[in-house]
């Protein structure tokens, strides 16, 4: 005779159930405020992503996992693709949950080549000991572009050129913590003095195409050190671009 066996089949179907929200942390409704005051009008288009980042980094010295999902979900974004794009830039702190907060300031070394050569590593060495602490942190950096002054330091958004701890310890102090433009030549100025003056020979059909070639080949040859090699290098290049047969050597 044969027996009958019941079998619970109801945690089987449960395993089976469709997810109701999208995938990754939930978000927290108070994040989800914050970043929505923060991006204002401004367009959810992916590709200011990053430039969204900054504002919450700005506002908030960090960015938290909240608010990290909260953007996400406003971006209509993947958590994972906010996540990587935010722990790629070394200039965004993510706080995962249950860790610290960055204190307010943060000093940071250039420790690339040309700060390297030039004292990088006592300048962090010294500062470490002057200045890190609860409100200050000192940690490396890439290279920041101030190569030329090098050793170069960023305190907050404040460049410091040809740095010395004094130097370093003065901005902290005096919480000079912002960027300071640098003076620079604008697009109008730069135009004025002659700027793109070819291009806009070319744009306007008062240069043909040719004649602007054969004139960056000219430049060309001065700039490769206008001996006879680089002459014939230019004519070869010529040739070849007027489908000529390439001069006799
Ligand atoms: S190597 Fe330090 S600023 Fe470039």
């Amino acid at each position: 005779m044969s027996e009958t066996v019941a079998v619970d089949i109801s945690r089987l179907s449960g395993r089976r159930k469709l997810r109701s929200g999208p995938k990754g942390r939930a978000v927290d409704p108070r994040a989800l405020a914050d970043v929505r005051a923060l991006l204002g009008d401004a367009p959810r288009r992916r590709d200011l992503l990053i430039e969204h980042l900054h504002r919450i980094q700005d506002a908030h010295g960090h960015l938290s996992a909240a608010h990290l999902a909260a953007l996400a979900q406003e971006m209509r974004l993947a958590q994972t693709e906010v996540y990587e794009v935010a722990t790629f830039y070394h200039h965004f702190d993510v706080v995962k949950e249950g860790e610290a907060p960055p204190p307010p300031i943060t000093v940071r070394v250039c420790e690339t080549l040309s700060c390297q050569m030039a004292g990088a590593d006592a300048l962090r060495a010294s500062l470490t000991t002057t200045l890190d602490g609860r409100d200050v942190r000192v940690i490396g950096a890439p290279c920041i572009g101030r190569c030329e002054h090098a050793p170069a330091a960023v305190v907050g958004r404040h460049t410091i050129d040809d740095a010395t701890p004094q130097k370093v310890e003065d901005a902290v102090r005096a919480r000079r913590t912002e960027a300071v433009a640098l003076a620079y030549t604008d697009l109008a100025a730069y135009r004025a003095a002659g700027g793109y003056r070819t291009l806009a020979a070319c744009t306007s059909g008062e240069r043909t195409v040719d004649h602007a070639f054969a004139r960056g080949l000219q430049l060309l040859a001065v700039a490769l050190g206008g001996g006879a090699l680089a002459v014939l290098f230019v004519r070869r290049v010529s040739a070849r671009w007027k489908n000529e047969p390439p001069p006799a050597s």
